[in-house]
């Protein structure tokens, strides 16, 4: 399939790898040129383009920018192919991306996307750390594989979805529809805590929508408080704090 990814960061990066090495022709952009993008994300065989060019005649175009990102970019995938799946990776972190008063809690954050995209979004690869991402890809069928959650409201497009997470080294895990994906946003059980398909199912049952806006909180401000101290945390250390407080 041809796959347009915007966004050339820690999430963005890996796909573009993973998904190329499983035989897919995959161009990536950020928000700078192409040169700007990391060589390592080519490694794979990837292409950098220039972010008007990525979703050009694309299958599937997968969104990776911060939340705050999201209306920039959002007239790109607008020009994507009208018969392209659109897969977004975004999360709300206000206390990295500031206050966006839609997405106060209890808001479901990927609803807000695929409105600014005006079409149908698939939200996928967001409730698993980068390090996780880069540290625990496995083969399918290894025992205690890692799953993701993949969230969407038309079936063909979840479809794809869950193939494409299934071959970035990952369980995809069918968690319903978009309006049911606060279940994987930050502050809930299932987010960041490496679970497999048998326990997906119960933590993301668990979820509490008035708690997890302020459990994602007390997480980031964590992770921050280590990391100015110590440098980056783990992946190790990211789920067990996340296990912890989620
Ligand atoms: N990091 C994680 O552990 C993790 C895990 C799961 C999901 N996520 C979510 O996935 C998303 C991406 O995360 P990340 O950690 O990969 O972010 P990141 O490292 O900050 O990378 C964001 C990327 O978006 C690009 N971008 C921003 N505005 C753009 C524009 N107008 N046009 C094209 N590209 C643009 C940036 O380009 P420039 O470099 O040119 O600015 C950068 O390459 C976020 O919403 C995040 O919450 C993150």
């Amino acid at each position: 399939m041809k796959i347009g990814i915007i966004g050339a960061g820690a999430i963005g990066a890996t796909l573009a790898q993973r998904l190329s090495a499983a035989g897919h022709d995959v161009a990536i952009a950020n928000s700078r040129h192409p040169d700007t993008i990391d060589r390592e994300a080519l490694s794979t065989g990837a292409r950098a383009v220039h972010a008007s060019e990525v979703t050009s005649g694309a299958d599937v175009v997968i969104v990776s920018v911060n939340m705050s990102n999201v209306p920039d970019v959002a007239t790109l995938v607008r020009a994507a192919p009208e018969a392209a799946v659109i897969i977004d990776t975004s999360n709300y972190y206000p206390l990295r991306d500031g206050h966006i008063p839609a997405l106060d809690d209890g808001q479901v954050e990927s609803l807000w996307v695929a409105e600014h995209y005006g079409r149908p979004a698939v939200k996928a690869w967001n409730m698993i750390t980068a390090q996780s991402f880069t540290e625990r890809a496995t083969a399918p069928g290894t025992a205690g594989r890692v799953a993701i959650a993949v969230a969407g409201d038309d079936a063909t497009s979840k479809e794809v979805a869950m193939t494409l997470v299934d071959q970035t080294g990952f369980d995809p895990f069918d968690a319903g529809s978009l309006p049911e994906s606060w279940r994987q946003q930050p502050g809930t059980p299932a987010y960041c805590t490496d679970h497999t398909t048998a326990e997906l199912p119960g933590v993301l049952n668990k979820a509490d929508a008035t708690r997890s806006g302020r459990r994602r909180d007390l997480a980031i401000a964590a992770v921050i408080e280590r990391s100015e101290a110590e440098g980056p945390v783990s992946a190790d250390y990211l789920v067990r704090l996340n296990r912890a407080i989620y």
